[in-house]
């Protein structure tokens, strides 16, 4: 695991939307893994800027988003579909039958989840998966107590979830339970893990996550595992690291041959 402390969210993500740049220039057909929420919107600002002022070209690139809420159609106001194209792809000049996000309103789930996932072994798998981190540790949806071999399936929200994500639904109206969201095993096989998590509010799971132990029920203490997991956090995310000042030194002194 990299450990990247950043002052804010801000400069955060500018270091993650050089990562993606570079990638991106050095193989254009890159297979990016997206994440929705909060966390990475100033990631995808980033992106924007390197499309429309720097003319770096998405036409290439392939995408596979985490999750979508069971029942939501595509242009839901709070279906990750209207999200995706609103924060993202709405501004870049990908094409659509590169763009993959899974269909919250097949009738035939299991076959879904099944052909998400060769749809990712085809596309030659994912090269940079952007994840965020749940207050209870989540990745993509993969909650507490979720198998670190798992796959595209079906995952019931824990109610910390429920409440965390019903600032995206108007009042009174109710977070769909029910999701699809890519496995731990699918997200453990992209090549880089890129996780974004900013703010106070996600300082325990980070501390757990990074240096915790390694536990299903903390989903993103498997990256770990991961040969290239790279963690960029703020300083309020940050706060409850007990090696801070050492992961701050490792990356404030890295050789030149090892900088991206
Ligand atoms: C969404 C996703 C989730 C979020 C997590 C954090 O596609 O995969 O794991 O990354 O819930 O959400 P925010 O960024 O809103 O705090």
């Amino acid at each position: 695991m990299e450990i990247i402390i950043q002052k804010t969210a801000k400069e955060g993500s500018a270091v993650g939307g050089r990562i993606v740049a570079k990638l991106v220039q050095h193989k254009p057909e890159a297979v990016l893994g997206l994440a929705t929420g909060s966390t990475p919107v100033k990631l995808y600002r980033e992106m924007i800027q390197w499309h429309t002022e720097k003319g770096l070209d998405f036409s290439k690139v392939t995408t596979f988003n985490l999750d979508e809420y069971i029942g939501l159609a595509a242009d839901h106001h709070a279906s990750y579909h209207r999200f995706m194209n609103e924060n993202l792809f709405d501004e870049l000049n990908m094409l659509k039958e590169n763009i993959h996000i899974p269909d919250g309103l097949a009738e035939d789930v299991v076959g879904h989840c099944a052909a998400y996932e060769q749809a990712i072994v085809e596309a030659g798998g994912i090269d940079l998966q952007v994840l965020g981190v749940g207050s209870d540790g989540h990745l993509g949806f993969n909650e507490p107590t979720s198998s670190f071999a798992s796959r595209t399936r079906i995952k019931t929200l824990d109610q910390q979830t429920v409440e965390d994500n019903q600032r995206f639904f108007t009042e009174g109206e109710e977070v769909p339970r029910h999701v699809i969201t890519m496995g731990l095993g699918t997200i453990m096989e992209a090549r880089t893990c890129l996780l974004f998590a900013f703010g106070e509010g996600k300082a325990d799971a980070v501390a757990e996550m990074v240096e915790g132990a390694v536990s299903a029920m903390m989903p993103g203490s498997v990256l770990q595992f991961h040969r290239d997991a790279r963690i960029i956090l703020d300083e309020a995310a940050a706060s409850k690291l007990k090696k801070a000042d050492y992961y701050k030194w490792v990356y404030g002194n890295k050789p030149e041959w090892q900088q991206y």
